[in-house]
Order: C-alpha cells, then structure tokens, then sequence
C-alpha cells in the first residue's frame, strides 16, 4: 500500500524526543533497579553499559537506516530490501516480541497509574517499608484492580496511537521527558544523601565480579535491547519516519546516552533509599514502587513530588507504549491496508486480553506456571515473569537477525547512503561500523545466548 501518503517528523527534536521517548520508560525507572538488584550491583550494570554501546548502539543505527531507507513497516522494510526472501520472517518476530512486551507493558504501567491514584490520596504517609511492601503485594494480586488500570492505560496508548504520527507521538514526548528527566534528578540527591546512602552508591559503583553469571549477562544484554526499544522493529518504525536531512548516527548516539543516563539516575534514586531503608536489593518488581514511596515520605512536598513522579513515569510508560504497538499498526495500515483505527483497535484488544491473563498470574492465576530452559536447566516462572524473560530472548534474536541482514545482505550502497545522507554528511566510521555490525555485535549475541540458555559457563 505504498500509495498511502506517509505521516512523518516534523523536526529535529521531534525526532530526537520521540526515538528517545520510545527508549526511555519502564525499562529504566522500573525494569533497570529491579534487575540490577537481583543481579548483584555494579558488575551487572557494567556488563549492561559493554552491550549499550557495542551490540545496542550500532543496532540501532542499522534499524534506523533500514527503516529510513524503505520507508516501511517493519516486515515490509525487509521484504522491501530482499523481496521474496525468508528475511520477512525478522519482521514477523518483531511483530510476536511487540504483541508479548506490550501485554506486560500494560500491566505494570497500570501499576504506575494506581500509585499515582494513591499519591493523590496520600496513601503512603506514614507507613513502613514492610507495610508498602505488602501493600503492593496485595494490590497486583488483586483480581480486578490492577485489570482496570492496565485497561485505562491501554486505552491511552490507542488514543495516542490514533493521533498519528505529528500529532500524537511527537507532541507529547517533547515536553515531558524533560520534566521526568528533572524530577529524577532531584530525586536522586534526596535519595544519596539520606542516612545510609553510602552502601546503595557502592552497591551502583563498586564491582564484584564474583557474583556475575551467564544468565546475569543474558538479562544486561536483553535489558541492553529492552531499554533501547530494539530488535523489533520500533527504532526501524521510527527511522521510516524520519526525515533525509537528519543524521542518524548522532541521533543514535543521543538516544542511546539519554537512555543510559536516565536508567543510571534511577539507579542513584532507588538504591541508596533501598539500604537505607532496610529493603532488599532484589525484592523483584515491586522494588521502585516500594521503595520510592519512602523517599517522598521522607521529603519536603512529598505528596507533590509522588504525584509528580508517578504521573510523569506513566507518560514515560506511555511514549513507549505507543511506539511498541504502532510497530504492529504500521504493518496493519500498510501491508494490509487497513485504516489507522481499524488496525489499531484490532490489534489492541487482544493484546490487552493477554495482559489481563498476566495480571491475573499474580494472584487468581499463581498457580499457572511456565518453564522456562535457562543455564541448561527448566525452571518455572510466573505468567509474567515469563513474558518479561521470553522478551528478553525474542529482541535479541531479532537484533541478531537484523544484524546480520545488514552485515551480510542489506546493499553497501544503500547502508552508505543513510549513513551519509547520500553523500551529504561524512561518515568516517563507516569501516568500522561494517565490522561491527558484521561480525562483533551478532557474535557477542550468539556466544551470550548459546552459553547462556545452555549452562556453558
Ligand atoms: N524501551 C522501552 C522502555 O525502556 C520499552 C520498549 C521496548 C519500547 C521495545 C519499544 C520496544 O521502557
């Protein structure tokens, strides 16, 4: 359907705020803490930083190039650029990984709307960690609350989702991001400079390698891709609206650093409260939305500032959100020539279906388990511990796949004339951006995975 008039960027920042907005959510105010917490601290983030820049950086170039390139929806991007072929199947993949990441994006940005509920009422004052802890425990157990959430906040996504591409995404990613930016860092200095602090800082800085393991650096090196929206097709999604004018490689650098920081200034946020205040690093899930309510409650307006924080961490789930599905409403607008609202309500609905049931693997369903091969070994996951672990599989799969397609199959030329804007702008890494992208980043996933998944080391 390529005679359908393309929606598009307007700007430069537009392009920036909306790539990074895409990047910037969950993943790492939410997913980066908990993570990082049951893996040990400072080795893990190192080993997350090792695959920021030489797997997830260079990927996103590529999915950039590619999706500028053809001006296409993901798995028309490949059939674009190697018609008939098997390479189709990469875009299927990142239509699979966006359906499972966004049935439990839902959920937990639901979590998020419910905490802003209760900053509103001030819920939170006075009360220990282990009453947060536990009120956490029964919220997201809860049969129908966190449903109702999840379905508020699916509905936003689709709201903005039908606003296009200038209208919707664009426009809201401009002016809050900054804000989340804002309010993280002055929760950060709240949070270091508590009684106690010091041990979280070391816990952020002070390496100990002996606690790393295989599956520590499959889960850096998945959260790698999480975190930078890649390996299915959104930062391809996003390219494709890019303008010819704009220069990909610093507009990778920009998003891939404005990601990093922002999950590094969550960490200095969330870890010093959490010793202080006598919580566990690896509490899972619950652990911001159990930790930070002690922060504000230990902080002048901390009723202001909750309501703040929470409300803008939603935004930030929200520009995520939207970037997740309309990777799935691109190919339905355009491969099947649907209209927008058609392909997004149909799409949106059973991805929110799927994301009750996961809610439901919180409590009413508990006793529903998954397994799971990790370290050459099955074990049993809840519902959404499981999606969150099979996403962290699938965007690595589909980097290493992309990878590959523009190390081995995608034109030289076509790669070099994104790369340079067709010959406009220098690109003296080029070079090296072919070796890595050839050999290094899809070797780097593959050893990861392998030896990973098998318990090789
Ligand atoms: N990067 C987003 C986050 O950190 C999540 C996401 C993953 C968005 C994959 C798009 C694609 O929250």
């Amino acid at each position: 359907m390529t005679t359908q008039k393309r929606d598009g960027f307007s700007s430069r920042i537009g392009v920036i705020a909306a790539a990074a907005g895409s990047a910037i959510g969950l993943g790492n105010i939410w997913k980066f803490p908990y993570i990082t917490g049951e893996n040990g601290g400072a080795a893990f983030i190192l080993v997350y930083l090792a695959c920021i820049a030489l797997i997830g950086l260079p990927i996103m170039l590529g999915e950039f190039s590619i999706g500028r390139n053809t001006k296409k929806n993901t798995v028309g991007a490949f059939e674009a650029l190697a018609p008939g072929s098997p390479w189709k199947y990469t875009g299927w993949l990142g239509i699979t990984a966006a359906f499972v990441i966004l049935s439990f994006y839902g959920v937990v940005a639901g979590w998020t709307l419910n905490y802003v509920s209760l900053s509103i009422t001030n819920a939170f004052a006075g009360q220990t960690a282990a009453q947060l802890e536990s009120s956490f425990g029964a919220f997201v157990s809860n049969p129908i609350s966190p449903i109702i959430w999840q379905i508020i906040f699916m509905c936003l996504t689709v709201a903005v989702v039908l606003g296009g591409i200038k209208n919707g995404i664009e426009r809201y990613s401009k002016i809050l991001m900054p804000l989340l930016l804002i309010i993280l860092i002055i929760l950060a200095i709240r949070s270091a400079t508590l009684d106690g602090a010091t041990k979280g800082l070391e816990f952020l800085f002070k390496p100990d390698f002996s606690k790393l393991n295989m599956s520590a650096v499959l889960a850096a090196m998945g959260h790698a891709f999480f975190s930078l929206s890649l390996g299915m097709g959104t930062m391809m999604t996003y390219g494709s609206y890019m303008r010819k004018n704009e220069n990909l490689a610093v507009t990778a650098v920009q998003v891939s650093i404005a990601d990093t920081l922002i999950a590094l200034i969550a960490g200095i946020a969330i870890f010093p409260a959490v010793f202080a205040f006598g919580i566990e690093p690896s509490s899972g899930p619950g652990l911001v939305f159990i930790t930070l309510p002690n922060v504000f409650s230990q902080m002048p307006f901390g009723t202001g500032f909750s309501i703040l924080f929470f409300t803008l961490l939603a935004v930030a789930a929200l520009t995520s959100s939207i970037s997740v599905l309309e990777v799935i409403v691109a190919y339905l607008y355009e491969e099947l020539g649907w209209n927008r609202v058609k392909s997004t309500i149909s799409i949106a609905i059973p991805i929110t279906f799927a994301g009750a049931i996961l809610s439901l693997g919180n409590g009413t369903l508990s006793h529903l388990t998954m397994p799971f091969l990790i370290n050459g070994g099955i074990s049993q996951m809840s519902l959404i511990d499981w999606f969150i672990t099979l996403s962290d599989q699938l965007l690595p799969i589909g980097g290493f796949l992309i990878a590959l397609f523009i190390g081995w199959r995608m034109d030289k030329d076509s790669l070099k004339n994104e790369l340079t804007n067709n010959g406009l702008i220098q690109a003296t890494y080029i070079q090296a951006y072919r070796i890595i992208i050839k050999f290094i980043a899809p070797l780097a996933i593959a050893f990861v995975f392998i030896s990973t998944l098998f318990g090789f080391f």
